[in-house]
């Protein structure tokens, strides 16, 4: 140990751990640079890491075929009573769960050092920050940790003799016999992945995969399902969105907190570049936020992470410029094409195809070959400080105030470019039935329609009735003073399949539109799923678009929405008497507004 750790706490669990898991060493983390550049080399000459030529210190690995994405199938929020997780989450009893893991657990790491890494979610000082230490036996997983969070000797300052931290276990469940020679992407069968919570202890027990969600444990499985429960017992808010600044060109700033389901444009949002003259936006976080009520009755945002960990295809200068400069130098890839110059490539990147390269698997690969070079799901992990338009506020202790909050999701059909909710239970409503179509985020199906309320379907650590009325909650302490609550959907589809809407930097005219109604300069029109902008209440100028399209995007097709409404009893059903009165309320004066007046 080349510092000293004053926690008994982790003293001990580090020796618990170590007896289990048997590791052949046990190296403690400090967060350095020398150590980060230490293992990258490591794992170059092993051969699981390749150098890019092309990109100083970037580095890209490929993941076997079995371990892409997140598992949501096989995550659990393990509490003592199965109703306290709710209808959403999966469950087994923590006794049960417990001595499964242990079975699994006993060996895990013969033949791999262990390493122990003290990461703050949030700046060290912030009132808002918490501790965390991460065990893994993954050397890739250590790096990507010194990017997303904030890894070292001063957390374990911090920490002191009796502070508190959040246990996160993490193994790749592939152990060495003697000699035996390693995988270059370690990991076990799916049948024996378990990604646990065990919201009751604060603890985090994760074994079988490498990939981000499921084993960067700062981010989902701390920062929201164990910190969602924190947050409830304490009064916050932990919630899957980016944070966002929007500037008027009269140096007004606008502070907006989104959430969409997983790769449905959050980190594109984060990074606009607004197309709006005059307008400026800088980027404060891309995928989770902490929000607290301040002393003025406001609700203050914080980025518990340090790092991007952003989907790779799709990313181009024309889509997300600003992600493009991000990852330019000091970066990690994952799961996308190396070309032979020393270059990574990946589809919808914006640059022609290489003649030749390897793509995700290590197979030759060319633009004839059939299937995509880059896994969908391919991914780079970026500091956000190099980031262009990261707020110079990004770091600030106690956040930003947060006046709009968005909610959305990928919806072909139905569901219009904007909705502007009528009030705060109106916006709760809102989030709680948001509904999207899959991404290669999860493993699983691609593209089935789901509900994912508030972009927090596999994130949400305990009931999400309860969940519902903890919003509800919030929006009562916060009174007049609330955020705004708008509902987007950038992914509008005509019937042969085209974009109804351009997206991406254009999606700038909805949130000015937005702004404008804060400060109760732009029209609507009241529709009966909430307020619309007309058309002429959107700045449109310069934009080529159909006007058939523009109609199409902010029309109400009451027979659509009709035709929602028994999915929504059935996703509400789901909760019994759990249920928060005041959203069936929501229910039923929505089918009153469709019902009344002409279709
Ligand atoms: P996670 O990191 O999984 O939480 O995803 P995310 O919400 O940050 O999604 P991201 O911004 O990475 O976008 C995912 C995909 O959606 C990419 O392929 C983007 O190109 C696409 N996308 C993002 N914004 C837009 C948009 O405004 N319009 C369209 N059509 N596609 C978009
Ligand atoms: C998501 O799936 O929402 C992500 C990627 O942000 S992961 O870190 O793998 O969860
Ligand atoms: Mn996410």
């Amino acid at each position: 140990m080349s510092y000293e750790v004053k926690s008994r706490k982790l003293k001990q669990w580090v020796q618990e751990v170590a007896a289990l898991c048997q590791p052949d060493a046990i190296y403690w983390c400090d967060g350095s640079k020398a150590e980060y550049d230490r293992l990258m080399r490591q794992m170059v000459a092993v051969g699981s890491a390749t150098q890019l030529k092309r990109r100083p210190n970037c580095f890209l690995f490929r993941s076997d075929p079995s371990d892409v994405a997140r598992v949501e199938d096989r995550t659990y929020i393990s509490t003592p009573n199965k109703d306290d997780a709710g209808p959403t989450n999966n469950w087994i009893a923590p006794d049960e769960l417990k001595r499964i893991m242990l079975d699994l657990y006993r060996g895990c790491m013969r033949g791999r050092t262990m390493y122990v890494i003290p990461f703050s979610m949030g700046v060290l000082g912030s009132p808002m920050a918490r501790i965390g230490v991460e065990i893994t036996d993954s050397p890739y997983v250590v790096c990507n940790m010194h990017i997303m969070t904030r890894v070292g000797v001063k957390v374990v300052e911090a920490l002191g003799e009796d502070g508190d931290f959040v246990p996160c276990l993490h193994s790749v469940g592939a152990p060495l016999a003697p000699g035996q020679k390693d995988a270059t992407w370690p990991c076990a069968p799916m049948e024996k992945k378990y990604i646990s919570h065990f919201p009751e202890e604060n603890l985090i027990w994760s074994f079988g995969s490498g990939y981000g969600g499921n084993a960067l444990l700062g981010k989902k499985c701390f920062a929201l399902r164990i910190a969602s429960v924190m947050a409830r017992r304490e009064g916050w808010m932990a919630e899957h969105m980016l944070i966002l600044r929007l500037i008027s060109p009269q140096g007004r700033q606008y502070h907006i907190a989104a959430a969409f389901p997983s790769a449905c444009g959050k980190t594109n949002l984060a990074m606009i570049q607004p197309t709006v003259p005059g307008w400026r936006a800088e980027c404060l976080g891309d995928d989770i936020a902490w929000m607290k009520i301040g002393p003025d009755g406001r609700l203050y945002a914080i980025n518990p992470e340090a790092g991007f960990f952003g989907v790779a295809p799709g990313t181009s200068y024309d889509s997300n410029p600003m992600a493009m400069e991000t990852f330019k130098e000091n970066a990690i890839f994952t799961n996308c094409v190396l070309t032979d110059d020393g270059d990574v490539w990946w589809e919808g990147m914006g640059v022609p195809a290489p003649a030749h390269g390897i793509d995700w698997r290590g197979r030759d690969w060319t633009p004839e070959s059939k299937e995509p070079g880059a896994h969908p799901n391919a991914r780079f992990t970026a500091p956000a400080a190099q980031c262009p338009v990261i707020s110079p506020d990004w770091e600030k202790p106690e956040g930003v105030p947060i006046d709009i909050f968005i909610f959305g999701g990928r919806r072909a059909t139905v569901v219009p470019l904007v909705i502007e909710s009528f009030d705060w239970d109106h916006g709760v409503f809102l989030g709680a039935t948001a509904s999207s179509e899959t991404t290669a985020a999860n493993i699983g199906a691609v593209g089935a329609l789901r509900r994912d309320p508030f972009a927090m379907q596999p994130f949400c650590g305990y009931n999400m009735a309860d969940y519902f009325q903890h919003w509800l909650d919030m929006g009562d302490r916060l009174g007049r003073r609330a955020p705004r609550i708008f509902y987007v959907n950038w992914f509008r589809k005509s019937p042969e399949g085209g974009w109804l809407w351009p997206g991406y930097g254009e999606n700038s005219r909805v949130l000015v539109w937005m702004c404008e109604r804060v400060e109760g300069r732009a029209g609507a029109q009241e529709t009966p799923v909430g307020y619309l902008p007309n058309a002429g209440d959107l700045d449109l100028t310069g934009l080529d678009l159909p006007p058939e399209n523009i109609r199409e995007l902010l029309r109400v097709d009451r027979e659509a929405w009709r035709a929602e409404i028994p999915d929504i009893q059935r996703h509400f059903a789901r909760f019994d008497s759990r249920l928060p009165a005041r959203l069936r309320d929501q229910l039923i004066a929505l089918q009153k507004r469709l019902e009344a007046g002409e279709s």
